[in-house]
This record gives C-alpha cells, sequence and structure tokens, in this order.
C-alpha cells in the first residue's frame, strides 16, 4: 500500500527521501516520486516515476540531482488513476508551489474536483490527491496552516498527508484521518512517515498522530494540534525494534526469513504467557463475571487473520462452549451484526492498520462490544482503539505474504481458548494441563518441522507446475486449508481453493480429474478416516494427493496418498500451528521454481489501507 516519507533538517533531503522509500517498498507500490524545496530557485523540484523505487532513484542519481533539505516522497499504490508518472505522488497545485503525498481516499473528490474546474482551475492527473493540492492553494492567502484547516473541514475519506509549500520552505505539515502518520524526532531534523520503518535508521524517538490531528514539523521541532486547532503535546516514545531484522539477514527473501523465525517469534509470544503452569493475560479487559455473562464472540479479520480466526473459532467453541462467528471484516460493516455488550468482538490484524478491519472494530464499538485486538505493530491504529491489544510480538514482518504473524496470532488465540475455558471451567484440567506442556514443546517442534524442509522442496519440484491444486480437510485442518491455499496462489498465481473435504461431493468434485493435484489435510486424528475416505473419493477419480499428517499415521496414509508429509504429534489445540509451517514452505518452494516474485506478489500489498 502507499507510502509517505518526510524530511526537514540540514542534510541534502533527496537521498534521505529515497532511503526512507526503499525501507518501505515492502508495503507493495506502482510507482514513486519526490519533492523537494529548492531554495536557489525559490521552487518546488518535483520528480515521480512508474514503477520501481530504481527507475526514480536512477533518474535523479540517488537524488543528487535534486537539491534542498526539505522535501516529501511517496509510494503509490494506484486507486484513483491508473499506475503512470503524472498520476503518481507527489500532486501539485496549478502554480507547482504545493506539493502533497498521500495515503487513503478522498471519498468525495469528484465533487470537489467540479468545483475547482468550475472556478477555473486545471487538472493534471486523475488522481483524488491533486483534489487536496488544488483546493490548498485555493483557499491559500499567505497562511498555509489555515488553507490546510479549511480543506480539512471540506475532504471527507480517509487521509494521512504530508504538505510541502514553496512559499513556506521551513516547515512541512502532516495531517491525518484514519490512516497512520507517524513523526519523528531528530537532531535539528524532523520526519513524517506512514510506517516507522521508513525512519527508523534515522530516529527511534516517534510519536503517533491521532485522527484529526495535524503537525507543522520544523527543523527545531515539531507542534502538534487538534481538529480546532488547539496545541497538543504528543507522548514521544522510543522505538526498539532492531534495524537488522527489518532487513533480509542473508536470506534470499523476506518470506523464507520469516518463515525459519517462527519458532522464536512463538517463544516471543507464548513464553510470558504462561507462569507457573496457568495461562496469563495481565490486566485483561474483562474480569470473570464478565467473561460469563459473555453471550456471543465474534471475530472480524481480514485475509489469513480471518483464516486464524477460522481456526479460532473450533478451538474457542469447542473449549468453551460459548457460540463463535467469525466474519471477514469487510463485510462485518454492511451485515448488520447482532453486537451487544454482552459480545466481546475480537479483531485480529498483523498490521493494524487494515482499513476493512479497523471499521469493522468501530461498528462493533457502536454497538456496545468489547474490542479484544490481536496485532503484531506496536502503536498501530487498531491496537490503539481496542479496549485491551494482545500483541503477538511476531517482530516486524516485510513479506506481503504473512507466515510468523499467522502463526503467532494462532498461538495468541489458542491461549485465549485456555485462558477462557479454565476461567468457564469447560475445559478439563487434565486437558489444560497438556496443552500447557504442548505450548511449551511447540517452538522446538516447528524446529523440526522447518528443518525437513527439504521434502517440502522435493514435493514443489514434483508439482510446481500444476495449473489447479485443491486443498481439502475437515474441522481445524479445513480452516488451515484456507490458509494453505492462499499462501499458493498469492504468491506463486496457482489457482487454489480450499474445500471441507465433505463438501467435494455437492459440487467441486466435478473439476477433478487426471493428474489434479488435491493436498489433503489430515493432522486431526478424530477426523482422520473420514478425511481419508474423501482422499480415496480423489484419488479414484485420477488425482494425485499429497496428505499431511501426523507421524504415527504415516504408513498408513502412505498407503493411499501420493506423497505424505508428517508433524510430530501434539493436542488438537496445537495441531494447525504445526502443520501451517508445511503448507508455508510449499507455496514459497513452489512460487520460487516459478520465478515468482515472493516478496511482493503483483496486485497485492502488505498493509492494505484502502476499503
Ligand atoms: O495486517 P492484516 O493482518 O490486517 O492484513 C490482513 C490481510 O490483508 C493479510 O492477512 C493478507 O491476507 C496476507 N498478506 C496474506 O498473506
Amino acid at each position: 500500500m502507499c507510502g509517505i516519507v518526510g524530511y526537514i533538517g540540514q542534510e541534502q533531503a533527496a537521498p534521505i527521501l529515497l532511503d526512507g522509500l526503499k525501507r518501505l517498498e515492502y508495503r507493495g507500490y506502482d510507482s514513486a516520486g519526490v519533492a523537494v524545496y529548492n531554495r536557489e530557485t525559490g521552487t518546488l523540484s518535483v520528480r515521480k516515476a512508474k514503477g520501481r523505487l530504481h527507475v526514480l532513484a536512477e533518474q535523479i542519481h540517488d537524488g543528487a540531482d535534486l537539491r534542498g533539505t526539505v522535501g516529501v516522497g511517496h509510494t503509490r499504490w494506484a486507486t484513483h488513476g491508473a499506475p503512470s508518472d503524472v498520476n503518481s505522488h507527489p500532486q501539485t497545485s496549478r502554480s507547482g508551489k504545493i506539493a502533497v503525498v498521500h495515503n487513503g481516499i478522498i471519498e468525495n473528490y469528484a465533487e470537489l474536483k467540479s468545483f475547482l474546474i468550475s472556478k477555473g482551475v486545471p487538472f493534471a492527473s486523475e488522481t483524488d490527491t491533486e483534489v487536496v493540492a488544488q483546493l490548498i492553494e485555493y483557499f491559500y492567502q499567505g497562511d498555509l496552516l489555515s488553507a490546510v484547516g479549511r480543506v480539512l473541514h471540506r475532504i471527507q475519506g480517509a487521509y494521512a498527508l504530508g504538505i510541502l509549500c514553496a512559499d513556506c520552505p521551513d516547515q512541512l505539515i502532516a495531517v491525518r484521518k484514519d490512516s497512520p502518520l507517524i513523526l519523528g524526532y531528530g537532531e535539528g531534523c524532523s520526519f513524517l512517515a506512514s510506517d516507522v520503518t521508513a525512519i527508523l535508521r534515522r530516529t527511534r524517538q516517534v510519536s503517533y498522530m491521532e485522527d484529526g490531528e495535524i503537525a507543522v514539523l520544523t527543523r527545531t521541532g515539531i507542534r502538534c494540534y487538534d481538529h480546532l486547532m488547539q496545541p497538543v503535546d504528543k507522548e514521544i516514545v522510543q522505538v526498539d525494534w532492531d534495524v537488522d531484522a527489518a532487513e533480509k539477514g542473508g536470506y534470499e527473501h523476506f518470506m523464507f526469513k520469516e518463515i525459519m523465525e517462527q519458532p522464536e517469534a512463538l517463544r516471543r509470544c507464548v513464553s510470558p504467557r504462561i507462569r507457573d503452569g496457568e495461562v496469563v493475560f495481565e490486566d485483561f479487559c474483562l474480569s470473570p463475571e464478565e467473561i460469563r455473562a459473555l453471550e456471543k464472540i465474534y471475530i472480524v479479520a481480514c485475509g489469513s487473520s480471518y483464516h486464524v480466526g477460522m481456526v479460532g473459532k473450533y478451538h474457542l467453541e469447542r473449549l468453551t462452549r460459548k457460540p463463535v462467528e467469525v466474519a471477514l471484516a469487510s463485510e462485518f460493516r454492511y451485515m448488520d451484526p447482532i453486537v451487544s455488550e454482552k459480545t466481546l468482538v475480537i479483531v485480529i490484524s498483523q498490521s493494524g492498520e487494515t482499513l476493512d478491519t479497523m471499521a469493522a472494530l468501530r461498528e462493533a464499538r457502536r454497538r456496545g462490544g468489547k474490542i479484544l485486538s490481536i496485532v503484531n505493530v506496536v502503536g498501530s491504529s487498531i491496537a490503539r482503539e481496542s479496549d485491551q491489544v494482545l500483541y503477538t510480538w511476531a517482530g516486524p514482518e516485510i513479506a506481503v505474504a504473512t507466515t510468523k504473524a499467522y502463526s503467532t496470532q494462532l498461538a495468541v488465540i489458542c491461549l485465549l481458548a485456555l485462558y477462557f475455558g479454565k476461567l468457564l471451567g469447560t475445559i478439563p484440567p487434565a486437558d489444560y494441563r497438556s496443552a500447557l506442556e504442548a505450548f511449551q514443546a511447540l517452538p522446538e517442534q516447528v524446529e523440526q518441522v522447518l528443518s525437513r524442509k527439504d521434502d517440502i522442496q522435493y514435493y514443489a519440484s514434483q508439482y510446481f507446475n500444476h495449473d489447479s491444486v485443491f486443498f481439502i480437510g475437515r474441522n481445524i485442518d479445513y480452516a488451515l486449508g484456507l490458509e494453505g491455499s492462499l499462501k499458493l496462489k498469492e504468491i506463486s498465481y496457482i489457482h487454489s481453493e480450499a474445500y471441507a473435504a465433505g463438501e467435494l461431493k455437492h459440487g467441486t468434485i466435478s473439476l477433478i480429474e487426471d493428474g489434479s493435484l488435491v493436498v489433503a489435510l489430515a493432522a486431526c486424528p478424530r477426523l482422520f478416516p473420514k478425511t481419508m475416505s474423501n482422499v480415496v473419493e480423489v484419488k479414484s477419480r485420477g488425482a494425485s494427493v499429497l496428505a499431511l499428517t501426523t507421524e504415527d499415521r504415516r504408513a498408513e496414509t502412505g498407503q493411499i496418498a501420493d506423497g505424505v508429509f508428517t508433524i510430530p504429534g501434539t493436542c488438537e489445540l496445537l495441531l494447525p500451528s504445526l502443520s501451517v509451517v508445511p503448507l508455508q514452505l510449499f507455496a514459497y518452494y513452489v512460487a520460487l521454481m516459478r520465478g515468482c516474485d515472493i516478496d511482493k506478489p503483483r496486485n497485492l500489498a502488505k498493509s492494505v489501507t484502502v476499503e
């Protein structure tokens, strides 16, 4: 998704902006641009280019062509108007003296554009963002802040804005509404960025802008105002992320690095939450009485986070006997959901910035629900708007395809199921104890699975040329299949579907023919015989079957399937946490063999901040 970076200081701005944008490349984009104020000419130099950042960097000789110590930069992921040089940001006003970078969408841009055209303002691009630049100039009468304030009263939608004006070259203006924006504090310099990774190499002192806030950045500091232009004191926090953790560290791809980091991520996520044989969540937002009184649990999320919710539903219902409904965040808002003060709404998001998920959270809150979020990015919008945040502590996840965030989200929801189950008395004490023991062993078991990655690579080499792949399974294996299928299609571009194994015969089995590949997920012991009977059905129609099961079932599975991959035995609760690893590796190796752009798959973005 789009990335913003801004700098005002003593050094040349353009190389700093390019470096910041480079750190944001992982978000996905289709064009890039920078605007820098040139003190000698008194004008803004704007350079933009469709394509990868290196195209822009080559055009401006890594920034050397643009002289000036204040500027803004942007990587754009097209929404209004095709990817092109002219539609790239920064967008400028007709005179060229105001430049704007923008993340989000101005929903009433068409109406504002008609208004400006009626006043004789010519437009160069198809973007909603150009409306902002033009409107600022329209209202500008020597006071930039007041012009920006007037514009904010007129625009609707979601926006993070970075604004530079040739008449006020000793300041940058930042505005936030429903799209993240971070302020960075340096020695004799200030930064703005849509994501902390953009500025981490320059400063660790940051503050998070709130909705409706406006900031004025200068070389000596940052002043912040609320929507009524009242000064706001911002808390400055120290970011302690390891910079190298946001880099590839010798691996060919971030995705592979992040798959391999899962044991460590799980240790970080789980260990502090199991103490003296108990699951511990400090300062839990619900009292035991409130948990007992819950009438319903909703889980809302998108993509892989939604798939975590699908697994979580099975676990939570089994262990708590409370009804659990899982909803796609993009649907939740429009389905008139039944939420009351006796509903717990679990919001899951790696980035904590997914717009659909954020909107669902607000809808749930409006209806009285208690919000518990499971989030990776500390201080993100979803985290900040929740009654309780359970951080996954997976560390920065850069690859678009999520892996370690999925695993840690899953771990948190399993811990939550145990926590509730114990409190409600719906989990037998022996099961609770054995689940906690299994949890302690989990990181090591994931290491064991990873150590057999060559087997998965072999299977990938056998099947990477298939055009279509089906994932089948029952119950938690079905929920896991959804993730296996998404992982494969998003990075390898192979058509793939996940089906509840027993549902195939109601239609989809007509697609199975000689050579179809079916990945059969048969880890859940109580459903193993049922799933294997579905495997026989697809085998007898010509499918090749790659099966995933536990070690003790290897021999009997091998009698039916063409290939078998096994995971170590564990309790039912943690089977998906082990099974997902071979599925991630399979998708990775298949994509590698097909020569795909693994970390930045086409058309996708890491953080989806548009509806
Ligand atoms: O940051 P979030 O967890 O809210 O993102 C939700 C989805 O966009 C995300 O899980 C997406 O499906 C993954 N990139 C898939 O690997």
